[in-house]
C-alpha cells in the first residue's frame, strides 16, 4: 500500500471520489483537511493536518492544479 495512495491517475478520479464534489474541491479538501474524505483502506491521522498552515493559498492552489493534470 505504501505511504499514501497512487497518484498516477489522481486528477482523473478526483472528480468521482465524492459525489457532489468537483475534482478541485476534493483535492483542496484532501490537502487542508485530510481526514474529511479518507482514501479507501487508510486510517485517519496518517497525513499531516498542518498543510493549510504550512503552505500559502497559492501553493495549495498550485498543487491542486498540478494534481488535476495527473491522468
Ligand atoms: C504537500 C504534500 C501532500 C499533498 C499535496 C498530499 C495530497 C494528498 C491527497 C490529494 C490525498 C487524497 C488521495 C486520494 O484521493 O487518493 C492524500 C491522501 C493521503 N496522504 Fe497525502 N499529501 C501530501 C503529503 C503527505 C505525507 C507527507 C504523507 C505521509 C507521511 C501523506 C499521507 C497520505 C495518506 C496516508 C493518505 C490516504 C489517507 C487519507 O485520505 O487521508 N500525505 N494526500
Amino acid at each position: 500500500m505504501g505511504l499514501g495512495t497512487n497518484f498516477h491517475d489522481l486528477g482523473a478520479r478526483a472528480g468521482r471520489t465524492v459525489p457532489g464534489k468537483t475534482a478541485a474541491d476534493y483535492l483542496y479538501t484532501s490537502i487542508v483537511n485530510p481526514d474529511t474524505f479518507l482514501a479507501g483502506g487508510y486510517q485517519d491521522g496518517l497525513m499531516s493536518r498542518e498543510y493549510e498552515k504550512l503552505l500559502t493559498r497559492q501553493q495549495i492552489d498550485d498543487l491542486v492544479a498540478y494534481m488535476l493534470t495527473l491522468r
